[in-house]
């Protein structure tokens, strides 16, 4: 088990963008000098609703990217969808104003040694962390090739200079309006084959992580994913967002998605407990 980020800070960060794209928010935050320790996988845990707002938990979000800017400070993207109370609440506020943020939270992606064939594969806003990864992976030598799919058009984050840094990227959509019509799981053995793919690299709904998990298993292919349990502190403490995860001496544990995730090893995860505690769980019997 680990402890919380060790780079993690609290700071007071003012919005310098605020964009609508597509179905989604890209919004950049200047947080200073905590941008050059967030890694592809980390995220940021930030408070909404304003100083008397009843939203006491912190929302927690994907870093999409994070800019070390010198004597001009550090930024950091995120990628919002506009869904429940605290979302929207931070979607609406202007260029401007200040939101307090802890960053950077959570395990990050394994970056491999050598140049090896990666996949990502990313499901709505569960694209947004795999930019800044494939930009990692390009810079080690490695080919990367990238899936994203979501219900709708709409739903697809893919912005330009983010495809540039690919080798190939595969869009699917479940009502056929841009790319393949279907899941992204329809596609995954195909381009693992062709493409001799050594690791996938997931982010998205625990469904889709669960379905790209069986095919990598079945296709011996090493994956790592970030999981989004529901999470109420983000930061170890209220034990909201356990995870089965079965460890190397063979025993499960239920894990903080928190702080020894959101990153984990696919093949660890005990998938489909459904937040039941599953039966011969360490310390549960
Ligand atoms: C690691 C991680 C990364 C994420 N990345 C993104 C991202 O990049 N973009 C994005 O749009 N969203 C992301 N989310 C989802 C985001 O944190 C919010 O859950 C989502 O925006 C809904 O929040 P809301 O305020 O709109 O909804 P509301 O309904 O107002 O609030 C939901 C809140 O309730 C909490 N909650 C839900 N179930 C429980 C429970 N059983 N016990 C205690 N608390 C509970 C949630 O954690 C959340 O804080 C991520 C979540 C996680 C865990
Ligand atoms: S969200 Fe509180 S321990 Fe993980």
């Amino acid at each position: 088990m680990m402890g919380i980020n060790k780079n993690a800070s609290q700071v007071i960060a003012e919005i310098v963008s605020n964009k609508k794209v597509g179905a989604y928010h890209h919004m950049v935050f200047a947080v200073g000098e905590l941008a050059k320790f967030a890694k592809p996988g980390n995220f940021v845990a930030i408070a909404v609703g304003g100083e008397s707002s009843s939203m006491v938990l912190r929302r927690a979000f994907a870093i999409y990217r994070a800019f070390d800017r010198g004597t001009n400070g550090g930024l950091l993207e995120i990628v919002v969808a506009p869904h429940g109370a605290g979302s929207t609440w931070l979607t609406n506020q202007s260029v401007g104003f200040k939101v307090d943020l802890i960053a950077p939270l959570g395990t990050a992606f394994g970056i491999p040694t050598e140049p090896i064939r990666a996949l990502l594969v990313g499901g709505g806003y569960g694209s947004a962390p795999l930019f800044g990864l494939s930009e990692v992976l390009k810079n080690r030598g490695c080919r990367v090739d990238m899936v994203l799919g979501a219900s709708t058009a709409m739903k697809i984050y893919a912005p330009l200079d983010g495809k540039r840094s690919v080798s190939s990227l595969t869009i699917t959509t479940e009502d056929g309006t841009t790319g393949i019509t279907g899941k992204v799981t329809d596609v995954l053995p195909g381009i693992i084959e062709t493409n001799q793919i050594d690791i996938i690299y997931s982010c998205g709904p625990m469904g889709m992580l669960e379905a790209i998990n069986q095919i990598a298993a079945e296709l011996g292919v090493v994956h790592q994913c970030a999981v989004e349990e529901a999470m109420a502190c983000g930061i170890g403490v209220c034990m909201t967002c356990v995870l089965p995860i079965r460890g190397e001496d063979g025993e499960i544990r239920m894990v903080r998605s928190c702080i020894d995730g959101p990153v984990v090893d696919g093949s660890s995860v005990i998938w489909g407990s459904k937040r039941q505690i599953p039966e011969g769980t360490w310390g549960a019997n």
